[in-house]
């Protein structure tokens, strides 16, 4: 097939997309509260090879040289977060100022490019003082995430037409407070039920600030979201099984935004969630947002497995199956994924839009003479682009495309090992190198190559 930027439409938002906590480092500096993944990532081996991200891409400093490249990339959308403890370094009450110029600064340098800047509320970098007060699972975090929302919106809404309250709210709940494998580290299925009932209505209520303080404004929320299949097919345990992993990975979140309430009924267990739903609670929880953000890397296979609790399943990574091509993270590569994700979302009737807010590889770079040829990460987005390509001609309404990620940087608990830049870091000199990827989205925006 022959397509090319044009075949998207005039309206398709291209874009790149970047979390403060990956990249920026200066994690002290000019006024800036703790937040709980500095904390997080100064404990022994919770990171591997015990990296933190003190420094990162050092992109505190060095935003005017990446942002840049943006430009030079012809990328037109660029989204990423705000920290809120640089902001608000106590979580709430005093501002501080160093920390809004700051942002200003890096939005106005956007504008300037002619770049369009696109901002994520939450990225998963909770203030450590309100993780003091039991973080997400708090319910008082609804009236400090309105806090930090209206002072965003108040000193960035001049300039800021794009808004995202939260990214992925099931993996910081699931990964935060379920599993323990992300900040704050905790272990706790009732803590994981409260913060994933008061993150459901934080994404209501930030959007709800946003909306009442900027009307004309364009605001999402993201969600992550894997296709699931059963490893056995024809299984009806894997069945089942896939059945619940869905109700818990990718309905949980989304279903009571759109007005459907907690998938409880595919999942029993969540129904430890009731407990934390006060009267009028129903009524918070769902709103129009005017398009819902779709992260998508990869399709998972689950198999029904008796020893795992409440949900009795497992997902088989890609190195345990017979794949022939998986990423750094593990995850098998499959583009089709990001087609059946669109097409299931699209079947909700009430998303009047959908932007894939994320979409990228974690590949091993090789430098030889300057020069990063990374075609596996290059034919992974190609192949993505296409897909979403199929799903918007059969109908999707998806608006927009935004690749994971500008730079190399700090992937969590992945630590600096992952790579999923469209620029290469070397972390030891900070020297960025654009990668053969990054050069084939510059050409595909200006129309020199086509899928
Ligand atoms: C997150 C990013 C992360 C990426 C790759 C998404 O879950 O929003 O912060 O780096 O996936 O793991």
């Amino acid at each position: 097939m022959f397509i090319s930027r044009e075949g998207f439409g005039k309206d398709f938002s291209w874009g790149v997309s970047t979390a403060a906590f990956q990249i920026e480092g200066a994690t002290q500096k000019h006024g800036k509260g703790l937040s709980i993944w500095d904390d997080f990532t100064q404990k022994n081996n919770k990171i591997r090879n015990n990296h933190n991200a003190n420094i990162a891409c050092d992109y505190y400093h060095k935003y005017p040289e990446d942002i840049y490249h943006i430009k030079e990339l012809s990328i037109p959308n660029y989204r990423f977060s705000i920290s809120w403890a640089r902001i608000l370094p106590n979580g709430t009450g005093l501002i501080n100022q160093q920390g809004i110029d700051y942002y200003k600064r890096v939005i106005d340098y956007c504008l300037e490019l002619g770049i369009e800047p696109w901002i994520t509320l939450y990225h998963w970098d909770l203030p450590l003082e309100l993780e003091k007060k039991g973080g997400w699972s708090n319910r008082d975090i609804i009236h400090w995430f309105a806090e930090y929302a209206e002072v965003c919106v108040k000193h960035f809404g001049y300039a800021v037409k794009n808004w995202i309250v939260l990214n992925e709210p099931m993996v910081f709940t699931g990964a935060g407070y379920f599993l323990g494998v992300h900040a704050p580290g905790v272990k706790s299925l009732d803590k994981f039920m409260a913060a994933a009932h008061h993150a459901s209505l934080c994404q209501s209520i930030g959007a709800r600030i946003i909306k009442s303080y900027l009307p004309e404004s364009k605001v999402g929320t993201t969600f992550s979201y894997s296709h699931l299949e059963p490893y056995r097919l024809f299984h009806e345990k894997d069945e089942a099984a896939a059945k619940r992993v869905d109700a818990l990975l990718n309905r949980l979140f989304i279903e009571p935004l759109l007005g459907f309430g907690y998938p409880v009924k595919d999942l029993p267990f969540l129904s430890g969630i009731e407990k934390y739903i006060k009267s009028d609670d129903e009524k918070t929880l769902p709103f129009d947002m005017d398009f819902i953000g779709l992260q998508n890397y990869t399709r998972e296979m689950v198999k029904h497995s008796s020893v795992i609790p409440l949900i009795n399943a497992k997902i088989i990574k890609a190195s345990k199956r017979n794949v022939t091509s998986f990423t750094q993270m593990d995850w098998e590569v499959f583009p089709r994924a990001i087609y059946l994700s669109l097409k299931r979302l699209h079947a909700y009737k009430k998303i009047k839009e959908i932007i894939v807010t994320e979409n990228g590889a974690a590949f091993e770079d090789n430098i030889e003479n300057g020069i990063i040829n990374d075609e596996k990460r290059r034919k992974f987005l190609e192949d993505n682009i296409h897909e979403v390509y199929r799903a918007k001609k059969e109908g999707v309404n998806v608006k927009g495309y935004f690749i994971w990620t500008l730079t190399d940087n700090f992937e969590w608990a992945e630590g600096y090992h992952p790579r999923f830049g469209i620029i290469h870091i070397d972390f030891k000199t900070q020297k960025r190198t654009i990668k053969a990827s990054g050069n084939w989205y510059a050409q595909f925006l200006k129309n020199e190559v086509h899928l």
